[in-house]
């Protein structure tokens, strides 16, 4: 089967599966910025994605297309998916990357209780081990002599080495769509475990970033954990280490103007646009926030912003309404769980203290609706976008290429995409929520004229790498 020429790798695919009313398997996309960005691989007949199956629906769906995926269900795209053991998956995709890397590279550890590394920690350390491995396996398999390979995010940090290891022909590449943690917390971590994260993506021949300063964070912990020797020529930065160098690239991810413009005024789009102007009302500024819901998004802290901005501003009462689409993200873990359900508490308390007869101050949903999502873009005067750290968030980015009448953005600067968009958008940070509800009011009361400006340089910087040319850059720097 050695026959793909170009092959990308990540745990979760372009689509995943659940079972319908009728019991039969339907295929839908996934949420987040890796699968956006990786749409643009396309039906390339020599390309192959390799993911893991999330669910026994997904395995149910895999067993029966072969191991591959239906091409009708995946736009005729070439997906292996592969089917590995549930208490294996378990351990590599909630305990060590969600539990425990994605919560390093986000700082969302409060450190004098968490994190503990005792024998659990071992054990998952051992499926995200074994995880990782079944993944060089099948690439070696897959892979024509001298393609590129690349592998995505902190699922498959051990993988790039590993990979090599098999097939010394290949050229690799590793990207992070999230941020990198600076070396004294990424120091957390038990020092072989981080030795070996690092060590693993220096197997691949090319590391990149969405922006210069997660690669920044990435050397920095080579440099202090391995001793390693970071050398930078103009833009370029390298790691060399043990007789082996290991470039160091920059790609910040930007959003599809041309499909959001297009998909953003289906019919679909149209209506849910129609239903939500009517629960708003007539002459109502409309905030708009769209998150998984994910504890780095900060979604609580927004909430308390908005809550503070009705308290602090009563000439607001009426006359703004905040929509808040907040989509089930990792609910295998209970911290998410009860993260939910602190969002949904909140709500309540604003809509409950602040509503009346005739005016809902927020309107949050927690059910996925991409065309839903579209039409709040569209609405938006303002977006609110917050987290405590963010490898990019395309949400800053589509909201001001979609907006009808172009939107403040009040953007946090621990956010990727803060890099980009910084100058146009209204600055916070994320931890004050009192600067947070000052930041609103200043979205709310920015002239028309200064917001459609901002909004429009704010668009075309967030285009200026759609997902096309974000991946075929990434596979030229790769060299071939
Ligand atoms: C982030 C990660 C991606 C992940 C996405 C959705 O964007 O960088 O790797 O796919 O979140 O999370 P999930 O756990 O549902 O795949």
């Amino acid at each position: 089967t050695r026959a793909a020429q170009v092959l990308v790798a990540s745990n979760r695919g372009p689509v995943s599966y659940a079972r319908a009313e009728d019991g039969s398997l339907t295929a839908r996309r996934g949420g987040g910025g890796l699968v956006s960005g990786l749409s643009a691989i396309g039906a390339d007949a020599g390309s192959v994605w390799v993911c893991a199956a999330l669910s026994d629906d997904d395995r149910a769906a895999a067993e029966a297309a072969g191991g591959r995926l239906d091409p009708a269900d995946t736009g005729g795209q070439s997906v292996r998916m592969l089917d590995i053991d549930p208490a294996v998956f378990a351990g590599a995709y909630n305990g060590i990357a969600n539990s425990v890397l994605w919560f390093v590279h986000h700082l969302l550890y409060a450190t004098p209780l968490e994190p503990v590394f005792n024998q659990d920690f071992r054990a998952q350390w051992a499926s995200y081990e074994s995880y990782n491995a079944a993944f060089a396996d099948a690439l070696a398999e897959e892979a024509a002599e001298g393609s590129a390979v690349l592998v995505q995010d902190y699922h498959l940090t051990l993988t790039p080495r590993l990979l090599r290891e098999r097939r010394p022909d290949l050229r690799i590449g590793h990207f992070s769509h999230t941020p990198w943690a600076p070396p004294d917390y990424f120091r957390l971590l038990p020092d072989d475990v981080a030795a070996e994260v690092l060590l693993g993506i220096l197997g691949a021949d090319r590391a990149a970033f969405l922006t210069r300063r997660w690669a920044d964070a990435f050397t920095a912990c080579c440099a202090d954990l391995l001793g390693a020797e970071v050398t930078t020529d103009g833009a370029e930065s390298a790691v060399r280490h043990d007789g082996r160098t290991t470039r160091i690239g920059v790609h910040g991810l930007g959003a599809d103007a041309e499909f959001l413009r297009e998909r953003a005024h289906r019919p679909d789009v149209n209506e849910r646009l129609a239903a939500l102007r009517e629960q708003i009302g007539r002459d109502r500024k409309v905030i708009v926030r769209v998150d998984r819901t994910e504890l780095s998004k900060n979604i609580v802290r927004g909430l308390m912003a908005y809550e503070r901005l009705l308290a602090t501003h009563p000439e607001w009462h009426g006359r703004v309404v905040h929509v808040a689409f907040a989509y089930p993200s990792r609910h295998d873990l209970a911290v998410y769980r009860d993260y939910t359900a602190t969002v949904q508490r909140l709500a309540e308390e604003v809509n409950s203290r602040y509503g009346t007869v005739d005016w809902q101050p927020l309107i949050l949903h927690v059910r996925d609706d991409f065309a839903r999502s579209l039409a709040a873009y569209r609405l938006a005067d303002v977006a609110l976008v917050n987290p405590i750290r963010d490898g990019m968030n395309l949400v800053a980015k589509e909201v001001p290429v979609v907006s009808d009448g172009g939107c403040a953005l009040v953007l946090s600067r621990e956010a990727g995409a803060f890099a980009e968009l910084g100058d146009d958008s209204i600055t916070v940070n994320p931890y004050d929520v009192e600067a947070t509800a000052r930041a609103l009011h200043e979205g709310l009361t920015m002239p028309d004229g200064e917001r459609a400006m901002r909004s429009k340089r704010l668009a075309a910087a967030a285009t200026a790498l759609p997902p096309q040319r974000w991946f075929l850059d990434q596979l030229a720097a790769l060299g071939g």
